[in-house]
């Protein structure tokens, strides 16, 4: 983290965001909530938002939608009929049959490209989203790297440990790029999740 006259603080990679920080005029609905526990489906049921009605389905991006945690949320939520998944990999191919092989309907879901070992693909993954002109309800930040018993370390295309690369730095990007789309949703359960592993704390 580099220190900011002004006082605050500024991430390496920001520098590299100027292009990205263009901002469409933003006027603030409430905080987004946040929760830290492992998926859970949003509350549903609920139809109103500060008194209005919400007719539309909401957009909710999954990290690493492709297999395990992922996978069972875009699942539930694109069954559900509330919500249109933009499932975030790396890998296209295999998320097309990850999601053929959980029966997603076509027009429940997107597959778009994000490899989080790369700061660059975070944001061109944004600029993408953002040129797709969908809203943001709800970013799930699950894809994960874990290789307790690797001998020896990888790193991502900045340099990071690949790891603290993948399941933090890139997520951490992502987030912060995407919190103000997340603050003008009016979608009854917007919120930004965060999947983590107790194990993650060793690595
Ligand atoms: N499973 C558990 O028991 C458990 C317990 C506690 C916490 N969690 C947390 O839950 C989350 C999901 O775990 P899981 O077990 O479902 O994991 P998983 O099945 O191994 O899936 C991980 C996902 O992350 C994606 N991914 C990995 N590296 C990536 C990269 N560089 N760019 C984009 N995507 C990448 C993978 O994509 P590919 O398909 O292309 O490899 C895959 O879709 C993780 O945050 C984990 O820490 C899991």
């Amino acid at each position: 983290m580099t220190r900011l006259g002004s006082g605050g603080w500024c991430s390496p990679w920001e520098a590299g965001n100027k292009n990205l920080k263009r901002r469409r005029a933003n006027h603030l609905v409430g905080v987004v909530k946040a929760q830290t526990t492992a998926v859970a489906a949003p509350g549903l049921k609920q139809a109103t938002f500060q008194g209005k009605k919400v007719l539309r389905k909401g957009v909710v991006v999954i990290t690493g939608a492709s297999s395990g945690l992922g996978l069972a949320a875009a699942k539930a939520l694109a069954e559900g009929g509330k919500w249109h998944v933009i499932m975030a990999c790396r890998d296209f191919l295999k998320a097309e049959k990850a999601a053929q092989s959980v029966g997603l309907a076509k027009e429940n879901y997107t597959i778009m490209h994000l490899d989080l070992a790369s700061l660059d693909s975070v944001r061109q993954f944004v600029g993408s989203f953002w040129q797709s002109g969908r809203p943001l309800d709800a970013l799930v930040c699950n894809a994960a790297t874990y290789r307790p018993t690797a001998r020896t370390p990888t790193f991502t295309a900045d340099g990071y440990e690949m790891s603290v690369g993948v399941n933090h730095l890139a997520h951490f990007l992502l987030a912060n790029l995407l919190l103000e789309d997340l603050k003008k949703s009016d979608y009854p359960s917007r919120r930004l999740i965060i999947l983590g592993s107790i194990t993650g704390i060793h690595t």
